[in-house]
C-alpha cells in the first residue's frame, strides 16, 4: 500500500470510530445504593471509593440517620473486571469495610441497580426479580 492509501484508511477508521460512538452510547448506567437501616437513632457513618478504568473517585464522608440512603453511579464502560465499589462503615458498636460492587459477582444478578439495606447483621441486597433483600455479607467480628 502507497502513503495515500494509508492515509485515507486511517481517515476512514476515524470517521467510522466517531460516527459509531455519536450515534449511540451503548453504555449502561449503574447505582448503586445504600441505605441505613440500623435502627431508629442509629447514624451510620459511610465512605465509599470507586475504582474503574478510566478514573477513581473518593466519595468523601458521609452521615447517613436512619432510613436515609446514598447512591453513586457510574457507566458500564468505565468497568474492567478489577473495578471496585467499595465502602468503609462505622457505626456505635460497629465498623466493616466490603464490596458494594465487583462486577464478577454482581453483573450477573443485576444489571443497573445494585440496592443495599445496612442492617445489625449484615448488608442486605435487593434480588429485583424475586422481590425480596438477601443477606449478602455478615459483619466481621
Ligand atoms: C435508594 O433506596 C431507597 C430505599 O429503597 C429509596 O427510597 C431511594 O429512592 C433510593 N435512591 C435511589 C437514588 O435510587
Amino acid at each position: 500500500m502507497d502513503k495515500v492509501s494509508i492515509l485515507l484508511l486511517i481517515c476512514l477508521f476515524f470517521v467510522l470510530f466517531e460516527g459509531g460512538l455519536g450515534a449511540q452510547d451503548p453504555s449502561v448506567t449503574k447505582v448503586v445504593n445504600i441505605t441505613n437501616d440500623l435502627g431508629s437513632r442509629i447514624n451510620l457513618l459511610v465512605h465509599c471509593n470507586f475504582h474503574g478504568k478510566f478514573h477513581d473517585e473518593n466519595l468523601g464522608l458521609q452521615t447517613l440517620s436512619f432510613h436515609h440512603s446514598f447512591s453513586h453511579s457510574f457507566k458500564s464502560d468505565d468497568v474492567t473486571p478489577k473495578t471496585r465499589f467499595f465502602c468503609f462503615f462505622w457505626w456505635k458498636n460497629g465498623n466493616d469495610v466490603f464490596d458494594l460492587y465487583n462486577p464478577q459477582r454482581d453483573d450477573p444478578r443485576f444489571a443497573a441497580k445494585y440496592s443495599w439495606s445496612i442492617r445489625r447483621k449484615g448488608a442486605y441486597s435487593y434480588d429485583e426479580k424475586n422481590h425480596r433483600w438477601d443477606l449478602l455479607y455478615t459483619w466481621k467480628k
